[in-house]
């Protein structure tokens, strides 16, 4: 296992923003973690970086990078209707719903195409088209820095949320996740979740539409809405969708008739931050070299040169912007790393 010093990470965020990282170490097999605990105990600061698609990279890291690359997928268990599948945190995302799709394993197609790795869906517990993989994980696996062993996280311990979950709530390097068990379907149990509008009125949908139709179309609409990482750096939806109070959402709505929200649980509405920022005249719009995306409002993207910094700038002065015209406080999705 080599212990890189200064090591340049542009390349390793899918936001392409310059930093360099203190320390970094790449784990290739959970049989080098006894090797790699002494290093992470050693080190004041740790971060665990997988397909770098959900962060923000400052300049300089002042930590112990880990850079998780494991890779395997496996079934665990197997009926006639479900599979119980581990897969490895290194495992590519797209390419481990691909093979689940490929092997008949059901459940999965919503999240086609999110970048990212496995072991970094539970993180910020990824959803998209109707489903949150927290509905399909049976269980986390993780190496406790702490205690020096594996440790075994049910899906209630793992406190799921929206995009949120007890791994992105601890302290950063705490947890380092080896594995993720998901339970999936066989075609005899399978059910499409085709809620999402996108997709109920998609036309190749309609009818009794197969997974790997649901999994054609997904792609074929985020390819449409979200610009790709390495055409146009960005980190996916750059905020998440607010969730306020039924009272404000009802003034906002009189305010605002073409306001866009979904009902939240039981006294809550969400809502589309990507409306929000269009409403504030922030869709398409540049600052220096970070702007917001023309499709998509939600993406800040990277036209090119821009570090943490000129996105910082940006952040804070749409974020003053929305709270000023909505009294709604955005809230950054991917994760700040400094
Ligand atoms: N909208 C606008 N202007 C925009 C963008 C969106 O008015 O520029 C409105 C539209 O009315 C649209 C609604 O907002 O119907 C919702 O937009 P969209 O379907 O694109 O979804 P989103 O709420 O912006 C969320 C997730 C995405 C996920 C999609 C599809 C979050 C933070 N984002 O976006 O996830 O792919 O739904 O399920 O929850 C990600 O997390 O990186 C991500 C891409």
């Amino acid at each position: 296992m080599q212990l890189y010093q200064d090591y340049h990470l542009a390349s390793a965020n899918t936001l392409s923003l310059p930093s360099v990282a203190k320390q970094l170490v790449c784990l290739d097999h959970v049989d080098q973690l006894p090797e790699l605990q002494p290093l992470m105990e050693a080190a004041a600061r740790r971060w665990v970086l997988g397909g770098g698609s959900n962060m923000v990279l400052a300049n300089y890291i002042d930590a112990l990078v880990i850079k998780v690359q494991t890779k395997g997928i496996r079934i665990l268990s197997e009926t006639t209707d479900q599979v119980l599948i581990e897969a490895q945190a290194g495992e590519n995302w797209h390419g481990f719903v691909q093979y689940c799709l490929a092997q008949g394993w059901l459940g999965l197609e919503n999240l086609a195409l999110i970048p990212g790795t496995v072991g970094a869906a539970p993180v910020q517990n990824i959803g998209a088209y109707g489903i949150e993989v927290d509905q399909l994980i049976e269980q986390v696996q993780v190496w406790d820095v702490a205690q020096a062993k594996m440790c075994v996280f049910n899906s209630a311990a793992c406190q799921f949320s929206y995009r949120d979950s007890v791994f992105k709530r601890s302290l950063p390097g705490r947890y380092l996740i080896t594995a993720v068990q998901f339970r999936l379907q066989k075609k005899s149990t399978w059910q499409p979740v085709m809620r999402y509008p996108d997709l109920s009125s998609h036309p190749d949908l309609q009818g009794e539409p197969t997974a790997l139709a649901i999994f054609n179309a997904v792609v074929q609409i985020r390819q449409r809405k979200l610009p790709a990482p390495a055409v146009l750096p960005n980190a996916g939806s750059f905020f998440k969708n607010p969730i306020v109070s039924a009272r404000q959402y009802e003034v906002l709505l009189q305010n605002y008739p073409t306001l866009v929200a979904y009902p939240y649980g039981e006294d809550q509405y969400k809502l589309a931050a990507g409306w929000l920022i269009e409403q504030a005249g922030w869709k398409g719009k540049q600052l220096g070299p970070v702007g917001m995306h023309k499709n998509q409002a939600l993406v800040l993207v990277n036209y090119g040169g821009a570090t943490s910094t000129e996105v910082r700038a940006l952040v804070e002065m749409l974020k003053r912007d929305i709270k000023q015209k909505f009294d709604v406080l955005l809230e950054q999705e991917p994760i700040a790393v400094q």
